[in-house]
């Protein structure tokens, strides 16, 4: 069994793990003043009222009132029991919990090996340091002075040199008695399964040393001098390190200041430190490998802005969209990222370096907002001047939108939209919504949430006139007038008889229009419009094709078809008069109570919505 956990050791643990960090692992957080707020995971809530506190380092939730630090947030979130939540811990900084009389023989060995490999880096860390001091270390001495770093950044970054030989480090670590098995399991040493030997991974090459948050050495990075390959290589997963985690530069950058605004995500361990040899202390590196939502997530818990750097070429492009899709699902309200593209041939260290730290700051000040590039990205290949083209367009952005959290960022994304294709904003959000949750009912023309009426004095045929005019959604009657326009030949699917059509602004049209196109004359849009020019139904019908269609061609009939279902089921819910009447008896006496200037409740305002909503059918 093992034992204690000694206090002194959990004390020490709070002291350096941030709840912060565990806390927004979990939750998504953003920052509120000196706390970071989210939704309460151990509560149903709408609306935030959980907190963290950087300061005092706990977290409360005004809802339910859950309290504590970062070990009591593991147990209840978890559901752990204490000494696992310690554990986990303790992991994640790569200590080892003691125990008071521990007698596990298992336990020992596991810790002790941890503890190794901790060491057993930090270790090697200060053997390439010394040895890129010394005289094997002059060629790599000259190539980094080539490279135009100076010794105080060399310094800072930790940056040495492994010896070229086989064994230089295995030695060095074997005579302090780090097993060979240890060194092969912390990736320092290559186990060739075939001859059974073991040697150095990192032979002749400058050392960059990656670091966890505490500065701890957890993995390497090692390039060559000359053009051998693979010119960069770096220590593989191992119990200490996971590249889709990391990131280049983060602890060095988090020492020159605390409070950090935004970080530069570049591609190279190069551009890190060049940056930073310039004074641009905010840049971090992933470690050959893609963007993860990991890192991102990392990286939100330290700045509300991330900028990522890309080249300016089509990998470049390519890389800049999936990290896109990647951070799209993290954007939530506060944060903000950025894209920044760099001329052709160049990197943030050769950029750097030509035009100097102001020009590189000014470019990332004024790096192309998500919301651009998102644009960008949609309208590529497409020719925005065409239906068809902006339908497309629309439906890669609804796409994209379908991954952001509800808020500030999605709703002026929206609008953006609308203005970008032309299409009513309440008909993309009906679109998103049906995206996101697919629902029996066509959704194109719920009323707008928002009940305009609460505030307005205006006469009662002003204010009833007015959702026409004012919100841009289609009746379903509309909108089936619109799919005939669009598409002539799909009238042929619509019942004999037109019993199931309601009356609304757009029924006389609708049934002229049938009719017409039942007559089998009009295939086209262009002659059914001409057919109607110059009377005030070919004005409408020349709004409707205006508005575009946004679902591909293909789905084009059974919307239609779902409709006419649609509007069957509401007859009949609706056909018994009397319910029809108290309907308009309680729609009276609502709009009564509105007018007289007194609120309504909450479910007062909510059926009123209701009622409003099926006046329109
Ligand atoms: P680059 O090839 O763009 O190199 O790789 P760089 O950073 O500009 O390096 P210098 O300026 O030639 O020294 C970008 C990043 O991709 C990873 C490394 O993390 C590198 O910093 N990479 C590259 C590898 O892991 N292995 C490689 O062989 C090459
Ligand atoms: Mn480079």
């Amino acid at each position: 069994m093992a034992g204690q956990i000694p206090q002194r050791f959990i004390d020490d643990l709070l002291g350096r793990v941030d709840v912060v960090e565990v806390v927004g692992e979990r939750v998504q957080l953003k920052k509120a003043g000196r706390n970071y707020a989210g939704l309460c995971p151990f509560h149903q809530e709408k609306t935030p009222s959980f907190t963290v506190s950087a300061d005092k380092q706990f977290y409360h939730c005004f809802g339910c009132g859950a309290h504590g630090n970062a070990l009591r947030f593991l147990m209840e979130y978890e559901k752990l029991p204490f000494p696992e939540a310690v554990e986990q811990l303790a992991g994640r900084l790569g200590l080892d919990v003691p125990r008071e009389g521990a007698d596990d023989p298992h336990a020992r060995e596991r810790d002790k090996k941890r503890k190794e490999g901790v060491n057993l880096l930090e270790l090697a860390a200060s053997f390439y340091r010394e040895r890129l001091k010394m005289g094997e270390g002059q060629s790599a001495k000259r190539y980094l002075e080539g490279r135009g770093l100076s010794s105080e950044v060399i310094q800072t970054y930790g940056i040495g040199y492994a010896p070229g030989g086989w064994e230089a480090l295995k030695q060095h670590l074997s005579e302090r008695g780090i097993p060979e098995s240890v060194q092969v399991e912390y990736g320092l040493l290559i186990h060739r399964e075939d001859t059974g030997r073991t040697y150095d991974r990192f032979r002749d090459r400058v050392m960059f040393p990656i670091r966890d948050l505490r500065g701890r050495t957890i993995a390497f990075g090692g390039r060559v001098m000359g053009d051998e390959q693979p010119k960069y290589l770096n220590s593989p997963e191992t119990p200490v390190f996971h590249k889709g985690r990391e990131l280049y530069g983060l602890y060095e950058a988090r020492q020159v200041s605390s409070k950090l605004e935004q970080l530069v995500m570049v591609e190279g361990y190069m551009d890190v430190v060049a940056l930073a040899q310039y004074g641009i202390h905010n840049a971090v590196a992933t470690l050959g490998t893609a963007t993860t939502e990991d890192h991102l997530s990392r990286l939100f818990r330290l700045v509300s802005r991330v900028v990522f750097c890309f080249d300016g070429d089509r990998a470049g492009r390519q890389a800049a969209s999936r990290a896109l899709e990647t951070v799209l699902p993290l954007m939530i309200d506060g944060r903000e990222a950025r894209f920044l593209f760099l001329p052709e041939g160049d990197d943030p260290d050769t950029l750097v370096r030509r035009e100097g730290a102001e020009a590189f700051r000014d470019r990332v000040t004024c790096a192309m907002p998500l919301s651009e590039f998102l644009f960008e990205q949609a309208a590529q290949g497409r020719d925005l001047n065409t239906v068809e083209g902006r339908e497309r367009f629309a439906s890669q952005v609804l796409e994209a939108l379908n991954k952001v959290p509800e808020g500030m960022l999605k709703s002026l994304l929206l609008e953006a939209l609308a203005k970008r294709s032309g299409l009513a904003q309440q008909q993309l959000q009906a679109l998103l919504e049906k995206r996101a949750a697919p629902s029996k009912e066509p959704a194109y023309w719920e009323p707008v949430a928002e009940p305009e009426a609460k505030e307005s004095r205006e006469p009662e045929n002003v204010r009833r006139s007015k959702p026409k005019t004012r919100s841009q959604v289609l009746s379903p009657v509309g909108r089936i007038v619109q799919l005939l326009l669009h598409e002539p030949g799909i009238v042929s699917t619509l019942p004999d008889t037109l019993e199931w059509l309601p009356e609304d602004e757009h029924t006389p049209l609708c049934r002229d229009l049938v009719a017409l196109l039942q007559a089998g004359r009009y295939r086209s849009p262009q002659v059914v419009l001409a057919h109607f020019q110059g009377s005030p139904q070919g004005q409408v019908l020349a709004e409707l094709a205006k508005r575009e269609l946004l679902l591909p061609k293909d789905t084009r009939e059974a919307e239609l078809l779902s409709l006419v279902e649609y509007l069957k089921s509401k007859q009949q819910q609706l056909s018994p008069q009397k319910e029809v009447e108290t309907l308009v008896e309680q729609f009276a006496a609502l709009v009564k109570k509105q007018e007289s200037g007194e609120k309504l409740s909450a479910d007062e305002r909510q059926k009123f919505m209701k009622l409003l909503a099926m006046t329109k059918y």
